[in-house]
Parts: C-alpha cells; structure tokens; sequence
C-alpha cells in the first residue's frame, strides 16, 4: 500500500528546496569565511550563525517529507558564488540570495495550491513568514552599511559594524523553535 501523501511533483520541489536550503548554508558559510579572512570576525560570526540556521530551514523540510511518507532525495549542493568584493557587495548578494529562495518558496507554494495539497500549502506558509524576515534581516544589513558609507566605508565605520553585528541576534522570531536537533 502506497501511503506517500506526497504528488511525484510535490515531492520533487520539496526535495529541490532542501538542496536550496543546504546551498543557502553553504553560502552563508563561505561569505562568513571570507569576511573573517577580511578581519571581520563579528560579520563572521554572524553570517556562520545564519549558515546554521539554514540548515535548520533544511532539516525542517527533510522532516516534513518522512512525516508524510514520502521519499528525502539528499543530492549535490553546488558551489556557493564567488567571493563578495566588499562588505557592501556581501550584503547586496546576501539580499539577492534571499530573494531567489522567496521566489523558490513562492513556488512550492504555488503547486501546493494548485493540487490542493493543503497540508503542503500550510507547511510552506511558514517558509513564506520566514522569508519575510530573511528579507528585512538582509535589508538591515544594507542599511547599516549604507550608514557606514557603502562602498566607501571607512576603518572605523567598518569596525564599529563588525561589533554591532558581532552581537546581532541570528535567528529571526519565526525560526527561534526550529533547530537541527528539534526542526
Ligand atoms: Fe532559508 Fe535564508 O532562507
């Protein structure tokens, strides 16, 4: 007996925006390494922080695809993007990426409604919140460093934004309970 509550299709986009989610981890990982490599450890700090709660995005995904009986495809992830060529331009990518995964997310939601998945549909309402607050966490980042001059950021500015962010809490509202070990 068959007992995959999961359309091919459904299941298929599902699996696909686990592989997002572990890209969006690996993004967020290798701009943090970058940035501490520029000596900005609190930038670092922060955007390691934020690979981890990407892979809490993933893990939530994987959960909900064996709660109903369907089946994980655990594929390759590809290579994150080549470095930022500044701090500026690492937030601006950062805001672009988000966006991508909204539109990826939209998606999801999109077939969920279109079969009448509502179980999916909700499922995805949580991705579409937290991609509320991805978002404006990622437009905060662009405001600070605009403040701090963008492109042009001085030392000190730099230095006093890589404090700020140092201390900046990673997880926005909606992904405070979902963790690796608790999706
Ligand atoms: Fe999982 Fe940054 O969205």
């Amino acid at each position: 007996m068959d007992t995959n509550r999961l359309s091919k299709n459904i299941q298929m986009a599902l699996n696909e925006q686990v592989t997002k989610e572990a890209h969006a981890s690996q993004i967020y990982l290798s701009y943090a390494a970058w940035a501490d490599k520029q000596g900005c450890g609190g930038i670092a700090n922060f955007l390691f922080r934020h690979a981890n709660e990407e892979r809490n995005h993933m893990m939530k995904i994987i959960e909900y695809i064996l709660k109903r009986g369907g089946e994980v495809q655990i594929t390759a992830i590809p290579a994150p993007p080549q470095n930022p060529k500044s701090i500026n331009n690492c937030f601006e990518k950062i805001f672009e990426h988000e966006v991508e995964n909204t539109k990826a997310v939209y998606k999801v939601a999109k077939m969920a409604h279109v079969e009448e998945d509502w179980a999916t549909w909700n499922f995805m309402q949580w991705f579409v919140k937290e991609q509320i607050e991805e978002e404006t966490l990622a437009m905060e980042l662009i405001d600070k460093i605009k403040i701090a001059g963008g492109e042009n950021a001085d030392a000190a500015s730099l230095y006093s934004l890589d404090r700020d962010l140092e201390n900046m809490p990673d997880d926005v509202a909606s992904a405070e309970d979902a963790t690796v070990e608790n999706p």
